[in-house]
């Protein structure tokens, strides 16, 4: 009883000093106003449609049990995650994504099963583009979108991404916000630099979350170098995480300026283009929908040149009108 008592208190303890950093690192970032947005309570987003209940969606669908991150459709917890606490770490998420005042694009690198995403979606007016590896998780992360029907601007690439195909998206593409939450000790060692760096390269900011040194997980040869890598760049410290693994032990969650952040993507689409998408193994949209969104698109009388053509959630848009 006492062990789970000071368990509390070491979260909460952890909350304050995050919330703490936040506010004195926060400035180091230029401040959006703040966006109306952020209604964060488990209920139905949009006024007038229904959506399967939790309990039918459970019926209906087995989801894996012990997971590593929370699952949710719909905003409604459907498993419970063991890994590192998930509304814990996406309430510093919320707190950045808060100062931005106009629609954002989010790209979630190693998603698992898209918790974060799927909030975002559902708190922000947000496109939000999720890689993960489909070995790795005992769901698919297609399926996922497809059940979070109450979301239209999710979408999701099935792929373990390797560092240059990372270099190659950055080349074509760019984010206001990057996701990298616990991925980069993923890669393999005489990778996992080359990967970072392109992570740096894809977006205005990045957040990345990594364990500390001496934490007993993949890549434990190599997590005292990411920090210090990550340290290298303009960075903030946001949270510390107790770990799932010893609540002893605290990952360091960073907000770090991206490198590229000059790049200008305003006259596009939000999403990302569809050739991309196309190349690197996009799941959702299928191509079943992206067909009836080529031929929405077709009626409507839009260009069908490749360059035009971007993945807005689960919806194909054409930047040109002929
Ligand atoms: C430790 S989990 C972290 C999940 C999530 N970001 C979080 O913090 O809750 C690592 C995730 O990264 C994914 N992953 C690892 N290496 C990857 C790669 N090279 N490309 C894409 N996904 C990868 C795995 O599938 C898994 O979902």
């Amino acid at each position: 009883m006492k062990k789970s008592h000071n368990k509390v208190i070491s979260g909460f303890g952890v909350l304050v000093v995050g919330v703490v950093l936040f506010f004195t690192y926060g400035k180091f970032f230029k401040k959006n106003s703040v966006v109306g947005a952020g209604v964060s309570t488990f209920a139905v987003s949009q006024a007038g449609e229904s959506f399967e209940s939790e309990k039918k969606v459970k019926e209906r669908v087995t989801f894996p049990d012990n997971p590593y991150q929370d699952i949710i459709v719909n905003n409604r917890l459907v498993a419970r995650g063991h890994g590192p606490n998930c509304a814990q770490r996406y309430a510093f998420i919320k707190a950045l994504l808060s100062r931005f005042d106009r629609p954002i694009t989010v790209l979630d690198i190693g998603a698992a099963y898209g918790y974060f995403s799927f909030r975002i979606a559902h708190d922000f007016d947000a496109t939000c583009l999720m890689i993960s590896d489909p070995k790795l998780e005992r769901m698919s992360l297609a399926q996922l979108c497809a059940l979070n029907n109450s979301l239209d601007k999710v979408s999701c690439i099935a792929k373990r991404i390797n560092a240059k195909e990372l270099e190659q998206l950055s080349q074509r593409e760019h984010f206001d916000v990057v996701l990298a939450l616990n991925v980069i000790h993923h890669f393999p060692k005489n990778q996992w630099k080359r990967a970072a760096r392109a992570i740096v390269n894809l977006g205005n900011y990045v957040v990345i979350e990594t364990p500390p040194e001496g934490d007993r997980t993949l890549g434990r040869e190599f997590l005292g170098d990411i920090m210090k890598f990550v340290e290298s760049k303009r960075h903030a410290k946001i949270a510390k995480i107790p770990r799932h693994t010893s609540p002893d032990k605290h990952a360091t969650m960073y907000v770090v300026k991206g490198e590229n952040s000059s790049k200008k993507f305003v006259s596009l689409p939000q999403g990302v283009s569809l050739t991309t998408f196309k190349l690197l193994n996009g799941v959702y949209p299928t191509s079943q929908m992206i067909k009836k969104s080529l031929a929405q698109l077709k009626e409507n009388n839009y260009s069908f040149l490749s360059q035009d053509l971007f993945v807005q959630g689960k919806h194909i848009v054409s930047a040109v009108s002929t």
